[in-house]
């Protein structure tokens, strides 16, 4: 079957943004079928390599349903959770969490210059339209110093493992997606990896846009990743 070509640009924009506010009723049942219930414990490991404490002001990067913001404030830290899809936002705001939650655009944050400590941002990178630019936006909005730790998934490198994995992401996902919650969704899930930047060049990228010590931790052999890296001293 010939694929339709990914969309760029605005068209991409507004074809996420819908996606998710269709598919954002049972977004947190399927997460957890579709990683084994392992992406609740990536999100922790991500909060766990930055160190997040009582201290910090968080910025929940398309925050979603809310899971990584609840997993944040359970460590004491102050959160705002931001997305531009609606629904995902409405459930998020069901949650019992005393985080404000803010509809826009990742790229275009409504915050002072650094009035961050830490940004966390799960599973969205490779949704944006223009990655240079939210990096941009990222270090704009953290104090120096500041932290990110930034999850998204990812495809193993190992010719064995990369088998059995793309069994997985690319046929059975898309098909019990299709069934449970929406076709065009989750057949988009597993071409959308195709968006993220080889590991040198994201690391690269975020170096580029004011961060320092720029990290990436494997997942699960490889399905999964995070970036971590601290907001440089202006210069
Ligand atoms: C795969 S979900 C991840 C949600 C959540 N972070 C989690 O860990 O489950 C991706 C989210 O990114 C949001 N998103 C994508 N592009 C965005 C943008 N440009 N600005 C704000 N949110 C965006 C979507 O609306 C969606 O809620």
């Amino acid at each position: 079957m010939i694929e339709e070509p990914l969309p760029t640009g605005a068209a991409k924009a507004a074809a996420v943004r819908e996606m998710f506010d269709r598919i954002a009723p049972r977004y947190d049942a399927l997460n957890r079928l579709f990683s084994l219930g392992l992406d609740q414990r990536w999100r922790r490991r991500a909060l766990d390599l930055i160190e997040v404490g009582p201290s910090d002001r968080i910025i929940d990067l398309a925050c979603g349903t809310g899971d990584l913001v609840e997993l944040a404030e359970t460590r004491g830290a102050q959160v705002v959770g931001v997305d531009f899809a609606r629904q995902m936002l409405h459930g998020a705001q069901r949650r019992q969490t005393k985080a404000r939650f803010v509809q826009c655009d990742g790229a275009r944050l409504p915050f002072r210059t650094a009035s961050a400590t830490v940004v966390t941002c799960g599973f969205a990178l490779r949704n944006f339209v223009s990655l240079p630019h939210v990096f941009v936006e990222l270090a704009r909005v953290l104090e120096p110093g500041g932290r990110v730790a930034l999850i998204d998934v990812d495809r193993p490198r190992s010719s064995m493992l990369r088998i059995g994995h793309s069994l997985y992401f690319d046929r059975v996902v898309p098909w019990v997606g299709g069934v449970l919650s929406d076709r065009s969704a989750y057949r988009y899930l597993p071409r959308s990896t195709a968006y993220l930047p080889p590991a040198p060049e994201l690391l690269r990228s975020i170096e580029a846009a004011g961060f320092s010590r720029s990290e990436r931790s494997t997942l699960m052999g490889g399905a999964a990743q995070i970036i971590t890296a601290v907001r440089a001293e202006r210069t």
